[in-house]
Formats: C-alpha cells, structure tokens, sequence
C-alpha cells in the first residue's frame, strides 16, 4: 500500500482490461489518476466508482494532432506527472491476403503513432525520476497467423521503448515496457479481433495449448508488473523489457 503516495498518473486506454485494472491498483497505492477511453458514459461511470483521485478524459489515440487535447488536461488538471502508461491499443487480426489499407492504418495511428506522440505531449510535465511504460505484447516475439500488423506496431513499440530510455534518461525517465501474452480481456473478442466467433474459438484454444500456464493471464496480473514499474521498486531498471506470458515464450 502507499507505494505511490502523492503521484500522478496517467494511464491511456484506461477504460477496460489491463488499463482499467492498473488503474485500480494504482489508486489503491495512493496515486491520482487520469484514464483515457473514447466512450464519455463509460469513463462517467468509472471515474465514479473509481472515487474523487480519478480522472477521466475522452480522447482518441489515432487522430493526427490529439495528443495536444491530452497535454491541455494535463495542464489544465496537475501540477506535474510521475507516470504514464503507454496502454491503448487495438488488435485487428486478418490473414495476410485480407489485411486492408484501413486496418494497417488504424492499428499504426493507435499502437505506434499515438504512443510516440502521446509521450513526446506529456515528458514537459514530468518531473525529474518519472517512469513511462509502454505497453507492447508477446507477438512482438512469437509469430502467429493473422497478427503480422499487430505484431509489427508492438515491435515497434518495444523498439521505441529501448530507443527512447537512452534519451528521457537525461531528465531521470526510465522508460521499460511490459510485454503481455494472452490476458482476458474484452480485446479478445470476435468484434474488436475483427474475425468470426468460430475463428475465436479456434484461436482461444491454440493458445490456452501454447501458454505452459494453461490459461490467460488475468488484467489484475499485468497490473502488478506496471506498479513494480511505476514504483521506485524498479529505480534501477532502465530500457527493460517483462515478457508477462505464462511461458509462452519459453520454448
Ligand atoms: N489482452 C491481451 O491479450 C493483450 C496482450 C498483449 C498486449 N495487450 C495490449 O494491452 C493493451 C490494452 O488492451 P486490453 O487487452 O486491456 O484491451 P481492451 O480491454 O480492449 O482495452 C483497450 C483500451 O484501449 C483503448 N483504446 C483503443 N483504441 C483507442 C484509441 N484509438 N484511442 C484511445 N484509446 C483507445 C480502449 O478504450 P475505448 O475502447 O473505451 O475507447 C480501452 O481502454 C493494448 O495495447 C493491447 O495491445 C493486450
């Protein structure tokens, strides 16, 4: 408890799953926080249940130019940041051959672009000692059918993560990035994946036989690896990557 006391914390797509989860635990460390979603009656009804340190914003990752419409909050609200994680993102799954133009686009805007431009908005209001995590995932490491953009925008996510260590370190930012393997969220459904319910099931049991662990990880999980991150429990841990996967790497 407490490991956070008196820090401000922005977590982006922070209105479900893994962000939602990390945000929960974030305040019960004693942060403030700030989640971000595009949906204003959901982040409404959380930043209600989430009690008077939350924080919600309705603000959209893929649109050019957004990242000011963070930042202007950020002002307006705090007086400074310790923490930002780097979390929205979507995963859009089609085989090669179908993969579309709209799909490439949107999966860069949100899991690339808007994570480079999201941070470079938001380091001025750090203080020295801050700590930014991105989130990127396994498929950054394993190949797997369908997922060659997903994949493509979490590599180049962790590659950002490295890169950018070596010059926020200047100013005392750790950058490090979590790299999850399946956790249960409502990302891993039919609509948001972009495939049939029957392609889920398939997909959801090749994967339950390929993590050791025989299961998904839980939001709660990866939430713990962001507070050793966020916390001056990792203040020597600089440019690193955690594979969170069950295993599934292992091989
Ligand atoms: N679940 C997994 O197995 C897994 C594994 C590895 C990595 N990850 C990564 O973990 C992160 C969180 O995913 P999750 O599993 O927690 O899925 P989720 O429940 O679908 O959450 C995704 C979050 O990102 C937000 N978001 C999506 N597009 C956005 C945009 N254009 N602008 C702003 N916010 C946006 C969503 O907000 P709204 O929809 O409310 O706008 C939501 O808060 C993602 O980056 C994902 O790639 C997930």
């Amino acid at each position: 408890m407490n490991r956070l006391q008196n820090k401000v914390a922005i977590i982006t797509g922070g209105s479900s799953g893994i962000g939602l989860a990390t945000a929960k635990e974030f305040l019960v460390q004693g942060a403030t926080v700030l989640i971000t979603g595009r949906n204003q009656d959901a982040l409404d009804q959380l930043t209600a249940e989430l009690g008077e340190k939350a924080f919600g914003l309705v603000w959209d990752a893929s649109l050019p130019g957004n990242s000011s419409h963070l930042s202007d909050f950020v002002q307006a609200n705090f007086d400074s940041i310790d923490i930002l994680f780097v979390n929205a993102g979507v995963a859009k799954f089609a085989p090669f051959e179908k993969m579309t133009e709209a799909i490439f686009d949107e999966s860069v805007n949100t899991n690339v672009k808007g994570a480079y431009f999201t941070i470079q908005a938001l380091v001025p209001f750090f203080k020295n000692g801050g700590s930014i995590i991105l989130n990127t995932s396994i498929n950054a490491h394993v190949g797997a059918p369908s997922a060659s953009v997903y994949a493509a925008t979490k590599g180049a996510l962790l590659t950002m993560a490295k890169n950018l260590s070596t010059e926020l370190i200047s100013r005392h930012i750790r950058v490090n990035a979590i790299s999850p393997g399946p956790v249960d969220t409502s990302l891993h459904s039919a609509a948001k994946l972009g495939i049939s319910d029957q392609q889920l099931s398939q997909m959801n049991q090749g994967i339950i036989q390929a993590v050791p662990l025989g299961r998904f990880g839980r939001p709660e999980e990866i939430a713990k690896v962001a507070l050793f991150f966020a916390s001056d429990d990792s203040s020597f841990v600089v440019g690193a990557e955690l594979i969170v996967d069950g295993g599934m790497s292992m091989g």
